[in-house]
């Protein structure tokens, strides 16, 4: 088996770039931390202009320093994304950064796993706020300004969870589930108008979120390829998805999984 080790070490290790998203101006939520993080890094890496974002200064600061000792341009912008308030503003201000927002990619999240007599309806409200109500929200202060500067895109990312009924992901298979189909609604509504929304359905990857869990080796040990994936094999499928080469892709369930 892999050990974590071996996946730490390739955590967020990037191919030479290729000038895939110069020119565009991106916001990644949850973007101090794991796959946020990655992808964050890699938009920059392939030429985008980036806002980084989350509640963690310290964390934020230190991956926009990452950003620019790797040549890119990024900003953090302090907020949490359950507050309406806090995300018009980072919205805001990371448009007047950017120019304009050319990508958003929704990311922003934490892990609720507990059988259901454990799970509460505060957890229910309080996880369906963070993993769908701000995915919504934002969108919604998002995609008008992108139909109206002629194009965008739209990221979700979601959970393998929102397919496979695991026991005791209740609550995150449904908000994850529930995220997917408002996308691709979403994106149908604006297929004919410029912007194109989809989700990255990632499996197990080696992140803060997973790193503590007790069943993290059982979990690895029972992907169909054998281990975890690394923030950064999970940021080039976001790559793809968010850059011009998909140009024809809206409305899709990007699973990136080991083959689960
Ligand atoms: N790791 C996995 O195996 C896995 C699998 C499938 C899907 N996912 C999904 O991938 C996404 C990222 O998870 P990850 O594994 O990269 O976890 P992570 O390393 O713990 O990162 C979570 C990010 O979300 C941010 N965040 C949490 N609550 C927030 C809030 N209220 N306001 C603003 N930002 C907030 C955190 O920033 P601050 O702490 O700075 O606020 C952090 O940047 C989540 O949506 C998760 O459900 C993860």
């Amino acid at each position: 088996m892999v050990s974590k080790e071996e996946l730490r070490a390739k955590s967020m290790i990037m191919r030479p770039g290729l000038g895939r998203l110069t020119g565009k101006g991106a916001i990644v939520t949850g973007s101090t931390s794991g796959i946020g993080e990655a992808i964050a890094r890699l938009f920059a890496h392939e030429g985008a202009r980036v806002v980084v974002t989350g509640r963690n200064v310290d964390r934020g600061q230190k991956v926009v320093a990452a950003i620019a000792e790797d040549g890119g341009d990024a900003l953090f912008l302090p907020a949490d994304v359950t507050k309406d308030d806090e995300l018009e503003g980072m919205i805001a201000r990371g448009r007047e950064y950017l120019g304009q927002i050319d990508i958003l990619v929704n990311n922003a999240g934490r892990f609720i796993v507990a059988p259901l007599e454990v799970l509460s309806a505060d957890d229910f409200d309080a996880f369906s706020r963070l993993d769908a109500r701000s995915y919504f929200q934002a969108m919604k202060m998002v995609i008008p300004g992108m139909e109206a500067q002629g194009g965008g895109v739209v990221l979700n990312v979601t959970s393998l969870a929102a397919l496979d009924p695991m026991p005791v992901f209740a609550i995150y298979g449904y908000v994850k589930a529930g995220v997917n189909q408002m996308a691709r609604a979403i994106a149908r509504e604006y297929s004919a108008r410029g912007v194109r929304v989809n989700s990255l359905l990632p499996g197990l990857v080696l992140t803060a979120m997973t790193d503590d869990s007790p069943d993290f080796d059982a979990v690895q040990a029972g992907v169909p390829m054998g281990r975890a994936s690394t923030p950064m094999e999970q940021a080039y499928a976001a790559l793809f998805l968010c850059s011009d080469e998909a140009s024809y892709v809206t409305g899709c369930n990007m699973l990136v999984a080991g083959g689960a």
